[in-house]
């Protein structure tokens, strides 16, 4: 691995149009702290930017949904989330807002670079247009019945019942969300970025990385490249945004797109932060130097956006230039999800704990230290109370609180709170911890992003001390041996400095107590100093003889009575109930008819016996499946939505059911004639509806 000078280290921005989870907090922002912290402790130069994504349409559409503006919902959540995360000890260097002047100004740079190099193509399509309120309909805005289910709920990006993802020109009779009007196509013209003309480079570029990158971040990012890079559309015609930097006549009414401005507000972040150190062009250093290493902590979700897209960006910046070219990110940890209580969160249908919440009721670090042993590194984990209360009360209360509490007070009542022996090399390598070995494991757990380990470790040292103090048995040793309970109770303190040092990033507020307990005036914070590697010095005791303690002595961690979890217990089982129900509503609103229809208008729907003669995969439709259907004596094509339940070959030969009459549609660039009938069984499993008998291909159904 090449040798860096300085780590810039980013987390996605989350969107400002909601509280942060803490599903959130174990997938991106505390393993960045712990990255974060732990390099500090080393001394060496790292910068952590973070803020808050606050354009695009999951913002208009909450607060449409609330009748407020996308200011006032941006402005809420913004500070709500700032709060949230530096009550948990999140240590942004800045946590910006892509609201900014300074980021709408870079943001607007690059679209101006990029446009001036002719690197972008313009196309005039059809889009949606809603009349009534005077504005082009982004696919969320635009709602009706999905062509591959016939759920009359789908929206134009997606159709939650079946999952397929869809564009709002393949719905059927589709509706403007703002006015419920039938919407018209109307010719726009857009910006689109040509990821395929950096397909190569790109190729390249994850190829390097074959070695470093986490195999569900090479395999996204392949997943894409395999399948050919496209054109992606980086404009938008909506009312909220970054103005698309030109001349009113083309770009009225036009917005960049909101991954488009997301990825370039770590840029803009750095410079503000850069403003505010009082020298303009620092940011440089961190964006522009080989020797930065820029390390960026997401979510398995926006993995593409950071392994591709901003890397494209960036390329397509540096063309041609020899000076202020930007560096290319170096490893994106992306994290797995963590559950909640055995469920994925979910925002929107309220099921999850949120992160200011949760830290109103309990403290950061019990959370910190819980989620860090939770930490999703190469598969979803859960989070769940009874772990929490079990982690807390177990280890954090039990094996850490309480040792460095038995060593304080005990040397504060017997030997006047002061450290009572000087403690030499050889009794400090003594005492059952490698301290080299030690130093090398923690450090590569961190730089490996194996955060569950690191913590693991530290608690492993919490673990060893305790049985040290407890063996040497200094409450009898000081009537038979005082110099034996002395030496102990120095190795003691010794050993409750070296733990505020261990633990230091994963619960810090904990630390800086400890070191005041110790008699410290600053926190561990206090020791960090560039160029100084605070972890080496633990290879010898600190405290020599006669260091006076402070005389003051806390409970680290109040240990979390069942009476405390069974609310939270009985919040979820509320919450679980409410999604059940609404399962089963969901259910029993399929089993109410449909209004009755006469008899002629039945036999209007031409069903058929058909047989499918060919079956193959959409490109890009994971859902789809494109059939060739033998009707009697001609064969046409259907596109089916059961890529999920049968594998192409498993179709071929089935007799099926076709609506023959239906209209032709256009789905994913290919005709479909006809739709084929399928039943719906538990867990969302589809079944095709398949007619049994002697040649009877191509007949209807009577
Ligand atoms: O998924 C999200 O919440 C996005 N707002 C993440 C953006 S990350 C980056 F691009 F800024
Ligand atoms: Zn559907």
């Amino acid at each position: 691995m090449a040798q860096f000078k300085r780590t810039l280290v980013t987390t996605a921005l989350p969107y400002a149009n909601g509280p942060v989870h803490l599903g959130h907090l174990a997938g991106v922002y505390l393993p960045a702290d712990l990255y974060v912290r732990h390099k500090r402790l080393k001394g060496e130069e790292v910068l952590h930017i973070g803020g808050s994504d606050e354009h695009g349409v999951p913002i208009t559409i909450t607060a449409e949904k609330e009748g407020v503006t996308p200011a006032d919902v941006v402005e809420r959540y913004h500070r709500m989330n700032l709060e949230a995360f530096t009550r948990c000890g999140i240590s942004f260097d800045c946590y910006g807002r892509t609201s900014s002047e300074r980021h709408h100004e870079t943001a607007q740079e690059f679209f101006v670079e990029l446009e001036r190099k002719g690197i972008f193509t313009r196309r005039t399509e059809k889009q949606f247009y809603d009349a009534a309120s005077g504005r082009f309909l982004s696919d969320r805005y635009v709602v009706g019945t999905c062509p591959i289910c016939g759920s009359p709920e789908a929206s134009g990006d997606q159709c939650e019942q079946c999952g397929t993802h869809l564009s709002p020109t393949e719905l059927i009779e589709p509706k403007s969300k703002l006015s419920m009007a039938t919407p018209e196509l109307r010719d726009t013209l857009h910006w689109y970025f040509p990821l395929g003309r950096f397909q190569e480079a790109l190729e390249a570029f994850v190829s390097s990385h074959e070695d470093d990158w986490r195999p569900n971040v090479l395999n996204y990012t392949r997943t894409w490249l395999n399948a050919g890079l496209n054109d992606r559309a980086i404009t938008r015609d909506l009312g909220w945004g970054i103005r698309v930097p030109l001349d009113e006549a083309e770009a009225a009414g036009k917005v960049l797109y909101v991954w488009f401005d997301a990825v370039l507000g770590y840029i803009s972040f750095t410079r503000e932060w850069a403003e505010r150190e009082g020298d303009r062009e620092l940011w440089r250093h961190w964006w522009q130097d080989p020797e930065t290493r820029l390390v960026q902590f997401i979510g398995k979700d926006n993995v593409v956006f950071h392994t591709l897209m901003l890397p494209a960006i960036l390329m397509g910046w540096n063309e041609g230039r020899s000076e202020g070219r930007y560096n290319l990110v170096d490893n994106v940890p992306a994290s797995e999800f963590m559950n909640f209580e055995g469920r994925k969160f979910s925002k929107s249908r309220n099921y999850a704990v949120y992160l200011g919440e949760f830290l109103q009721k309990f403290p950061a670090d019990t959370l910190r230290y819980s989620i860090a042993m939770n930490y999703p590194e190469n598969k979803d984990s859960d989070f769940s109370w009874t772990d929490f209360q079990n982690r807390t009360n177990g280890e954090l209360a039990d094996t850490l609180g309480n040792f460095i509490k038995r060593s304080v007070d005990f040397t504060n009542s017997r030997f006047e709170g002061q450290v009572p022996h000087q403690c030499t090399i050889e009794e400090w390598e003594g005492i059952g911890v490698d301290w080299y070995a030690l130093q090398s494991q923690l450090d590569s757990a961190y730089e490996g992003f194996h955060f569950r380990e690191a913590a693991t470790i530290s608690m492993d040292v919490a673990r060893a001390a305790n049985r040290f103090l407890t063996a040497a048995e200094p409450w009898k040793a000081i009537k038979s041996d005082p110099d034996a309970a002395a030496r102990t109770m120095a190795l003691s303190l010794n050993l409750c400095h070296a733990l505020s040092i261990l633990f230091y990033p994963v619960i810090p507020e904990t630390c800086d107590r400890i070191h005041r307990m110790l008699g410290f005036k600053g926190g561990v914070d206090g020791l960090v100093r560039k160029g100084e590697p605070i972890l080496g010095t633990l290879l010898e005791p600190a405290l020599s003889k006669g260091h006076p303690l402070s005389g003051e002595s806390e409970i680290l961690f109040t240990k979390i009575e069942d009476k405390e979890i069974e609310p939270e217990l009985r919040k979820i089982e509320a919450l679980v109930r409410e999604a059940e129900a609404r399962e089963a509503g969901a259910t029993e609103q399929k089993m109410q008819f449909k209004p009755t229809i006469e008899f002629d208008d039945f036999q209007k729907v031409d069903l058929r016996a058909a047989t499918v003669t060919a079956a193959e995969k959409v490109k890009k439709a994971s859902k789809l499946l494109k059939l060739q259907v033998q009707v009697g004596s001609s064969t046409r094509q259907v596109l089916a939505g059961v890529a999920e339940h049968y594998a192409p070959e498993e179709m071929v030969g089935r007799n099926v059911l076709l609506v023959a009459n239906l209209a032709p549609r256009t789905i994913r660039g290919e005709v479909s004639e006809g739709m084929l009938l399928a039943v719906e069984g538990e867990g969302g499993r589809l079944y095709m509806v398949e007619p049994q008998g002697e040649k009877i291909n191509g007949q209807s159904v009577q």
